[in-house]
Order: structure tokens, then C-alpha cells, then sequence
């Protein structure tokens, strides 16, 4: 009896780690989290954390001094708790840029002495107006080893005044994002909370190992624009445990738009979303518009919506070109939302009128699965292109059961799209039951 109990435990205590429920599933192992020995204060530069004093000089100065000394592990620029306010300034390679708790750098609403910075090559063109656009607030080109991290502090865009010129029409050109970098590599953003961007949020564009996890990003429902975190044209980008309530797309994968991100030709690939929690007018999890790049490979799971435009997106248009292809989303709950699903190829306008309208973009292996959605005015939407349909598009385990209620618009809209649907409910258009080969979509795994 004893030597049958002591077996009996030790099995145990073998299988005990895999099952252990403290296991989490994680992608932010891909650039590891350090300390860095030496810290300097924004207050030995001469910042005032007033709210009223104007540290654009303080924080230049200090970034310049990481740059300079080059300090073996790279430096920590500690922003102690107050109010921060700034112009936008360039970070640096090899650098932490530390929030403590309560602290909160702040951007000025001096929009007049914001800089402009050349147009990305993947649009040739500021994103809403032709020519540059205005520098991010937080920017950086050409790093590597940066981490913005802390302890809850907020970078707050101040956007309202960006938003009303938008709203008035009296914007020159595309509006700044609150941070954006670009060439970089080896990113940790993280326990952060960005609030009222004046355009999208975090926008890594031409970038590869980037972790983005635990941040919260915060702007009203009714302000143009702001995407929460808009991978483009990046390679290996973690987006997991955070909370997005913004005006706009709260992740969207883009890769360069028509003409320009089609000579450009830098894709974006190996993008996991997880454990992602928001709201939003417009879509929760969203590729493209502008996808000329191509976007492959992107899994999301874990995702829960909530007073939503549309819940699933995959967006595209003519002119684009590009592949969007094997992008999976799965185990998502929805409630209160417009659409559940939506994949179109009519989404979104061309950055002038040299697009190439025989450009049609390649949209392939889409699968959604695990979907519960409570109150969904229209479970679907999948429109492909009348010259080019979407094919292999696979729906399982989706249950919008009651959605619309019987209104007209309620059911499935399919065109010019091919695929299969298991455990669809409501039953799913006849395009997605009528392929014979549907080795693409099974129930399992
Ligand atoms: C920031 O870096 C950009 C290049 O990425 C440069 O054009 C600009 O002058 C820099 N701005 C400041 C304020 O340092
Ligand atoms: C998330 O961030 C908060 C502060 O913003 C911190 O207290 C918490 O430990 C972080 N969680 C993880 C898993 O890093
Ligand atoms: C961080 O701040 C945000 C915004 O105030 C808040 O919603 C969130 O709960 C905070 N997170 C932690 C871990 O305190
Ligand atoms: C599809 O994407 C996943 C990541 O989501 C990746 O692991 C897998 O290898 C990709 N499949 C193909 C055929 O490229
Ligand atoms: C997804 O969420 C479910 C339910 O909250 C949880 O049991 C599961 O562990 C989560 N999976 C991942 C990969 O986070």
C-alpha cells in the first residue's frame, strides 16, 4: 500500500508542471528584458515636472548624453512621478526610457513649432495629406536594444488640438503619431498607458523584434484616427496582455499603401496578438487597409470586444496589390458590435491617382475560429474581388446564434469569395459550403 501511495505521488509531482496553470503562453521571450546599471534623473538636465515647464531641452539634452558616454548595458532615463511637458523628441539605441508611477510625460499643444519629417517611403505621402508629415512625439529611426517601460506612467498625446483641426479642416499636413519607430530593432514597450494620441498610437514601421505587452492605450471613441498599435512593414512584432479603448483600429497590420508599399515591397510577418481586451467604432483585430506589402502569418487569440464597429477585419482594395495570407484569429468574444467578421476588398482610398488598378491584392487562407458574440447586428461580411476572389477562407466554432434578431442585413453576405464553415451558427453562406476540398479548415486544432 505504501510503495503503491509513494508511485502514486511521485507521478504527481511529474506531470505537475505540465498541467501547472501558472504556464502561460508568451511571445514577449523574443527580446529578453534587462536592467541597465547606470540611470540618469530627467531632473539632472533641468526638467520641472510642473506641468507648466517646457522640457523639451531637458530631455534632448539627456538623450544625447546616452548617446554620447555610450555606457556598457546602455542607460536608463528615470521620468520620477509629475508632470513632463514637452516637445517630441528622438530616443536613442541602448536606452529605457523609465515612467514611474504618477509620472506622465506630457506633449505640448504647440502644434505650430512641431517639426515635419520626410513622408514614409512604403506611401509616398503624409497618410491623410500629401507631402511630410509631423514628427511623432516620441520618435526614433535606425535603433536598436530601446525599451519604454515603468510603472504605469502615461506619455499623453494632449490630441484634442490635433483632433480639432482635423475636425476644422485646417490641418498642412498628416498628424503626428504619438511614437514611432522606424529601422529598429529589438523593442520592448511595456506597463505604460498612452492616452489621447494625435494620430495612431504606436506605429512600428520597418522594424523586427518588437514586444509590445501590458500597456494600456486610452483616447475617446470620437477622436479620428487613433489606432491603438499599427504594425507596418515589421517582422516578429508581440502584441500580448493589454487594453485598447481608442477612436479607431485598435491593432492593425499594414504594410505600405498602393503604388509606393508595392515598390517598397516590405511585408510584414510573424505577428502574434494575445490576450488583447478593447472597444472601438472601428475593428478590434484589423489587416490593412494599406497591406501592399504583403502581411503572412499573423495569429491573434485570446481577444475580447466590446462596443465594437467591426470585430474582425481584413481590408483591402484595388490598387493595393499584396498578399494577406495564413492569418488566424481564434478564441474571441464579442459583445455589442456591428459586425462580427468582416474581409472586403472595396476598403480604404488610394494616395493619389497614379495607383495601378490592375494591381488586385492576393487575400488566402483566413481562419477564424472559437467566436462567441453576443448582440451582433450582422455575423458577416466576406467580399472578395469579382477578378480575384478570396479563397480559403475558413470559419469554425462561431456562434453569433442570435444575431440581428431577425433584421434584414442579419445573415451571411458572401461574393466573389470560396472557402469552408464548420459549427457556423447562423448557417453560413453557400460559398463556404459548397468547396470540395476543404483540407485547409478542420474543427480541430
Ligand atoms: C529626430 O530624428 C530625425 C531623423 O529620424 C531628424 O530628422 C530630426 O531632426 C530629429 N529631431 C530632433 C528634434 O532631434
Ligand atoms: C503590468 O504593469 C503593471 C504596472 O503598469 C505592473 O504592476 C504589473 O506587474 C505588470 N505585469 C506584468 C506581467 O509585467
Ligand atoms: C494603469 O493605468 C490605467 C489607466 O489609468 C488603468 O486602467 C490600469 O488599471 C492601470 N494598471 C495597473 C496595473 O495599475
Ligand atoms: C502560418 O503562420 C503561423 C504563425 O501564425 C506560422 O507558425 C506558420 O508556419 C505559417 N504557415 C505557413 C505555411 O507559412
Ligand atoms: C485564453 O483564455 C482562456 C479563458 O480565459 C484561458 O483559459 C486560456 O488559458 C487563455 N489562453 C491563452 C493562450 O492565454
Amino acid at each position: 500500500m505504501v510503495g503503491v501511495s509513494v508511485a502514486f505521488w511521485l507521478c504527481l509531482l511529474a506531470v505537475a508542471p505540465l498541467v501547472s496553470a501558472s504556464e502561460v503562453v508568451t511571445c514577449s521571450g523574443i527580446v529578453p528584458m534587462k536592467n541597465r546599471a547606470d540611470v540618469v534623473s530627467i531632473v539632472e538636465f533641468g526638467g520641472v515636472g510642473d506641468g507648466r515647464t517646457l522640457n523639451t531641452v531637458a530631455f534632448r539634452k539627456a538623450i544625447e548624453r546616452i548617446e554620447k558616454i555610450k555606457s556598457r548595458g546602455g542607460t536608463q532615463l528615470y521620468i520620477p512621478s509629475g508632470v513632463w511637458l514637452t516637445g517630441c523628441f528622438n530616443l536613442t539605441s541602448h536606452m529605457t526610457l523609465f515612467l514611474a508611477k504618477d509620472a506622465v510625460i506630457r506633449a505640448t499643444q504647440d502644434t505650430g513649432s512641431w517639426p515635419l519629417i520626410d513622408p514614409l517611403p512604403s506611401y509616398g505621402r503624409g497618410r491623410e495629406l500629401p507631402g511630410g508629415r509631423y514628427m511623432s512625439f516620441i520618435h526614433g529611426d535606425g535603433l536598436q536594444d530601446v525599451i519604454i517601460t515603468g510603472e504605469n506612467g502615461t506619455i499623453d498625446g494632449q490630441g484634442g488640438v490635433w483632433w480639432d483641426m482635423w475636425r476644422q479642416r485646417t490641418l498642412q499636413f498628416t498628424r503626428p503619431n504619438l511614437i514611432e519607430l522606424m529601422h529598429s530593432t529589438d523593442i520592448i514597450i511595456s506597463n505604460v498607458v498612452f492616452r489621447d494620441s494625435p494620430f495612431w498610437n504606436i506605429h512600428p514601421v520597418y522594424c523586427s523584434n518588437v514586444v509590445i505587452r501590458n500597456v494600456t492605450v486610452l483616447a475617446p471613441h470620437d477622436s479620428p484616427n487613433t489606432d491603438g498599435i499599427d504594425p507596418d512593414s515589421s517582422v516578429n512584432v508581440c502584441i500580448e496582455d493589454s487594453f485598447i479603448a481608442t477612436g479607431d483600429d485598435m491593432v492593425a497590420v499594414k504594410s505600405g499603401w498602393d503604388e509606393y508599399g508595392i515598390a517598397y515591397g516590405r511585408p510584414s510577418y510573424g505577428i502574434t496578438i494575445r490576450r488583447l481586451t478593447g472597444s472601438s467604432p472601428f475593428a478590434g483585430i484589423a489587416i490593412g487597409s494599406e497591406a501592399s506589402g504583403g502581411v503572412l502569418n499573423v495569429f491573434a487569440e485570446n481577444i475580447s470586444l466590446f462596443n465594437m464597429g467591426v470585430g474582425i477585419h481584413v481590408k483591402t482594395n484595388i490598387g493595393r496589390g499584396g498578399i494577406i495570407k495564413n492569418i488566424t484569429v481564434r478564441d474571441v468574444h464579442m459583445d455589442t458590435v456591428r459586425k462580427g467578421i468582416k474581409i472586403a476588398g472595396d476598403v480604404g482610398g488610394h494616395p493619389d491617382d497614379k495607383f495601378d488598378p490592375t494591381a488586385l491584392p492576393v487575400v488566402d487562407s483566413i481562419t477564424v475560429k472559437n467566436v462567441v458574440g453576443v448582440k451582433v447586428l450582422q455575423p458577416g461580411l466576406l467580399k472578395g474581388l469579382k477578378d480575384l476572389p478570396f479563397t480559403r477562407i475558413c470559419l469554425t466554432g462561431i456562434n453569433m446564434g442570435n444575431a440581428g434578431s431577425g433584421r434584414s442585413g442579419s445573415t451571411w453576405q458572401c461574393e466573389d469569395v470560396t472557402g469552408a464553415a464548420y459549427e457556423v451558427n447562423p448557417s453560413p453562406c453557400t460559398e463556404l459550403i459548397t468547396t470540395h476540398d476543404t483540407d485547409f479548415c478542420s474543427v480541430r486544432s
